[in-house]
């Protein structure tokens, strides 16, 4: 008989039906005439209840049915009688396909907290809350494609492997096939990387970007999809070394085609979850944030409001809050003052642009005025900065000046000047931190718990 899902079994035409499950058990209860397991094979949060008639089976071929085991089940699938589920499953067979010791299983009782559960990364997506998460994440990475592709933009693959350090998006981490503990030297005593694998230092990408602005002046709207990584020592809830990330561009878009593209995103993701996770969103809301479905409602209904960075600072100046991150003109803002600007000022999302070129990227267009760049920040509730992006200078001279202001080290980058040589164009893009959404969208608090195994400094057992 072929297997049926648990979440294809509640269709109410399979009453009555013989059907054949799998999956791991969560509980089994029950006395010396009737035994109860809740069955969940991972496809749903619900579980399947499976009766055994003690009649008819023994207690040694049950022994061994404890939570954490793996199960098949065949028998009718009936209405159930009981409060909790619609249909039950009425045993025929069992068969085991392996048991897991009670007195070893790290996920023998209910209730544990999610810093125990990052201990134990390798079981936890066997709970109810890591099942509901990672499923939420996987119909969010599905709705980024759908959006895209309807939009007819391109998925572009660029590099994980760079030897471009300018982005200047954060610290690296060195790729290299160098024996450490024996390094090469060149005369004057520096490391002989023309020795090293691509005969170049090397790392692992901070962001797609730089290529994707390749891909953008060809193929006119490109995203890339791909996990990032930075080497930063940040410890905090909402900061990964390796996360994924989102970044379209696109030609012939200027800032306000950027804005509108990043809201028209983010509303799509939220929506999609909410209509497709239904059932794992409710159970997050349930257990760990009330007011969740109603700030994605929020979020999807409403505009975003949009002011510039020097609007915003006057805000936060006038609001006589004390933050903890004395805040002025030129200050890169924290996420207590995002979170202000979001939470407390607007109560809405907040499209911050036009920040002091200073505390921005090189590549970012230049306004007018000298001061400031044609950067766009996406502010969340909950998360603060959870888009990055900008209009991207168009013009040789100005991006050539910035680069040498800067001092930036262009020798490896002649490739990157060479769009704005050849058939340069306005275009713009911006860089949704994933984790970021799917922290937003499950409610959770802690980034390491919407990523299934999580790299953070001194973190990188499973
Ligand atoms: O603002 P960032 O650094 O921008 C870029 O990397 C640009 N190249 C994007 C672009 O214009 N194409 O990063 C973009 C987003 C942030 O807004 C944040 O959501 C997320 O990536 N992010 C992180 N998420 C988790 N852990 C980290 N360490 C992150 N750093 C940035
Ligand atoms: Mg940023």
């Amino acid at each position: 008989m072929k297997r049926t899902k648990i979440v294809d079994i509640f269709a109410p035409a399979l009453i009555g039906c013989e059907v054949s499950v799998k999956g791991w058990v969560r509980t089994r209860r029950g006395n010396k005439y009737v035994q109860f397991v809740a069955l969940n094979d991972g496809s749903t949060i619900k579980n399947l209840q499976v009766v055994f008639d003690m009649n008819r089976f023994t207690d040694d071929q049950l022994k061994s049915v404890t939570t954490g085991s793996s199960i098949h089940v065949t028998g009718r699938l009936v209405e159930s009688q009981g409060k909790g589920q619609t249909c039950e499953v009425q045993a025929d067979t069992l068969e085991i396909y392996g048991s897991a010791d009670p007195n070893e299983y790290p996920l023998q009782k209910k209730g544990h907290t999610l810093e125990f559960l990052r201990e134990k990364a390798h079981l936890r997506p066997r709970t109810n809350t890591f099942g509901a998460v990672l499923r939420v994440r996987s119909a969010l990475a599905f709705a980024i494609h759908k959006f895209f592709n309807e939009k007819g933009f391109f998925y572009l693959h660029t590099p994980l492997i760079t030897a471009s350090d300018c982005e200047g998006a954060g610290a690296m981490f060195q790729v290299t096939t160098l024996p450490l503990n024996d390094l090469p030297h060149t005369d004057d005593g520096q490391v002989d990387y023309s020795k090293d694998f691509f005969g170049k230092p090397t790392a692992l990408t901070v962001s797609g970007q730089l290529e994707g602005e390749l891909g953008a002046t060809a193929l006119g709207a490109i995203y890339t999809f791909g996990p990032t990584f930075r080497a930063e020592n940040s410890n905090t809830p909402r900061h990964l070394s390796e996360f994924w990330m989102i970044e379209p561009e696109m030609a012939f878009y200027e800032i306000s085609d950027n804005m509108d593209l990043a809201e028209e995103f983010i509303k799509y993701c939220v929506k999609y979850a909410l209509e497709n996770c239904k059932d794992d969103i409710e159970f997050l809301a349930g257990h760990f944030d009330k007011e969740l479905i109603e700030r994605l409602k929020f979020v999807v209904d409403h505009d975003f409001v949009r002011l510039t960075y020097t609007e915003g600072v006057k805000i936060l100046e006038e609001s006589g809050r004390k933050f903890e991150f004395p805040v002025h003109w030129g200050t890169d803002l924290q996420s207590e003052h995002e979170r202000y600007l979001v939470e407390e000022h607007f109560k809405r999302p907040v499209i911050l642009t036009d920040y002091p070129k200073e505390i921005k990227a090189f590549y970012m267009k230049q306004n007018d005025d000298g001061k400031t760049v044609r950067a766009m920040d996406v502010l969340f509730p909950k998360i603060g900065e959870i888009i990055g992006g900008s209009e991207r200078e168009a013009d040789y001279n100005k991006l050539m000046t910035r680069i040498n202001e800067l001092d930036i080290p262009m020798k490896d980058m002649w490739w990157y000047l060479d769009t704005r040589r050849f058939g340069t164009v306005p275009h713009s893009g911006f860089g949704l931190g994933f984790e970021r959404l799917v922290l937003f969208v499950t409610g959770m608090t802690n980034i390491r718990d919407v990523i299934p195994f999580p790299r953070t400094p001194n973190n990188a057992e499973f």
